[in-house]
């Protein structure tokens, strides 16, 4: 196994220039695949609820979904450091329950870290997770967790007041301890800026080329979600068509009494 991926090798690939990767995953042959390719971080992220669940979006996703997505993908990991989402209304109500559930969900699925959305409105719950030793991953500009808020999965920071906003969002999850921050949707000159102000790793999705990592939805990547793929994926394989091609053979062999052979038969 090459060497374990920790907060400090994170935050020193940002000082040495080195791209941190980071995708998603939710099950156990995903993340040992994932893994012994080499990606950095394996986000468990509530995105889960959308791509794995069904689910309209990340809102209904709870604490005891995430724990059972996370143990999976424990399971199949020796090297990548493995972070779990806090799910809405999991870490808003009060800072107490926020520590409570950041601590539940740590001890109970194996992950090293938690991310959570917010800024300057979630600076104290982030120092307080922070202040119990949990190292936090922030995650700003496009918050899919304020979906109804927003108004949509939409561009965020295009005009200056949002643009000021979300630089203070930065440097607040900073100031809080966060060990590195998500920014999800911003334009590519601003994920820059915030970049090069940060001292801690800034991970983009839809923010451009100048982030210090970068994170996909595995199943955006891989493919798997059809005709639907917002401008900022790029998917490298048609995952979609090559099972169905597969699952169509297997049907015509069944069909036509092709599959079972006798390598695959039991005799008395
Ligand atoms: O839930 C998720 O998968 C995420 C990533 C898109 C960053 O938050």
């Amino acid at each position: 196994m090459t060497q374990k991926v920790t907060v400090p090798s994170i935050k020193a690939m940002k000082e040495k220039g080195e791209k941190i990767t980071m995708l998603t995953a939710y099950d156990t042959p995903f993340a040992r695949i994932l893994d012994q390719a080499g990606v950095d971080i394996l986000l468990v992220g509530d995105s889960a609820g959308s791509v794995v669940a069904g689910y309209p979006n990340t809102l209904p996703v709870t604490i005891d979904e995430m724990i059972y997505h996370t143990r999976a993908v424990i399971k199949g990991v020796q090297r990548a450091f493995v972070v779990i989402d806090m799910p809405f209304m999991s870490y808003q109500i009060s800072i107490e329950d926020a520590k409570r559930n950041a601590g539940r969900m740590i001890k109970e699925s194996g992950a090293e870290a938690v991310k959570l959305e917010g800024g300057v409105n979630m600076k104290e719950v982030i120092r307080a997770i922070v202040d119990i030793d949990i190292p936090v991953m922030g995650h700003i500009g496009l918050t899919p967790q304020s979906i109804h808020q927003m108004g949509g999965h939409k561009v965020q920071g295009k005009v200056e007041e949002q643009k000021q906003k979300i630089i203070a969002d930065a440097v607040a999850v900073e100031e809080a301890g966060a060990f590195s921050v998500v920014m999800e949707c911003i334009p590519t000159e601003l994920a820059q800026e915030i970049t090069e102000q940060l001292s801690i790793p800034t991970i983009g999705i839809g923010a451009g080329i100048h982030c210090d990592g970068q994170v996909l939805v595995i199943h955006d990547l891989l493919g798997l979600m059809g005709d639907f793929r917002p401008k900022f994926v790029k998917s490298y394989v048609n995952l979609q068509q090559v099972i169905s091609q597969a699952v169509e053979e297997y049907m015509d062999e069944v069909r036509k009494k092709k599959f079972p052979t006798e390598e695959q038969s039991f005799h008395l």
